[in-house]
């Protein structure tokens, strides 16, 4: 499969404000929340309807926190980021990978070595979102999940400029355009789990399953 970049995208699309290594953004832990209660509760009800019990997942662009159902327990859970202090505080990594995905988009992994994968409130800080959703879909069991989310904020100076360009719905769309130019995630499906009554942020998903799939296998939005 081809690494070059995907001819469907401008240049452009993946410039930033702040173009200046990550690890000088990432440098100084920050122990907060990037989103409410109510979207987080989004987050943790998609992982405990997509992410089996006593399976091995990989969350990447972890922090400090992960947002998986306290009452499940998982084989093993490996998180990579960029800052070290903050991965080392997550009460849920069994081991963790301090790795700048915009300078080395390959992933350091055993090619299906994981049962799913979560990125949560991070993927619009990708440069090579392509490659890096590649390298996830070659590092996950055939047919395990991928479960990507997002809000409507952001670091703005550290996310793409597509990213700036769209809307909510657009966001969707991007994300799965992101995972078909990758060519190795089916069963796309871009989801709405915004908390209702709108008390909270939104909190939008696209979920994939890794391999080319069955032929014909359709994308569902909801
Ligand atoms: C908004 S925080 C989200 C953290 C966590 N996923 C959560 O839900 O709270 C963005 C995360 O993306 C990670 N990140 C940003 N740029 C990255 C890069 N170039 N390579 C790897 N991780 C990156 C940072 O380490 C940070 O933890």
């Amino acid at each position: 499969m081809s690494s070059e970049p995907t001819p469907s995208f401008p240049p452009n699309a993946f410039r930033r404000q702040d173009e200046s290594p990550d690890a000088l953004f990432y440098q100084a832990p920050r122990f907060v929340t990037h989103i409410d209660d109510g979207a987080i509760a989004a987050v943790t009800q998609l992982y405990r309807e997509y992410f089996p019990a006593n399976s091995t997942l990989l969350d990447l662009m972890s922090s400090w926190v992960s947002h998986l159902p306290e009452e499940v327990a998982y084989q093993r859970v490996v998180g990579l980021g960029m800052n070290e202090a903050e991965l080392r505080a997550n009460p849920r990594l069994s081991a963790y990978v301090v790795q700048d995905l915009n300078r080395q988009p390959t992933l350091p992994f055993e090619t299906a070595s994981f049962d799913g994968a979560a990125i949560c409130v991070s993927i619009d800080y990708l440069t090579q979102p392509v490659e890096v959703l590649r390298e996830l879909g070659r590092v996950l069991r055939p047919e395990a999940p991928l479960v990507i989310t997002f809000s409507n904020r952001c670091f703005p100076s550290k996310a793409i400029a597509a990213w700036h360009a769209l809307d909510d719905h657009g966001h969707l769309q991007l994300v799965a355009q992101f995972l078909r130019a990758a060519g190795n995630w089916h069963a796309i499906e871009l989801l709405d789990r915004s908390p209702r009554p709108r008390r909270s942020d939104p909190l939008f998903a696209v979920v994939a399953r890794a391999g080319a799939g069955p032929a014909g296998q359709t994308e569902a939005e909801s």
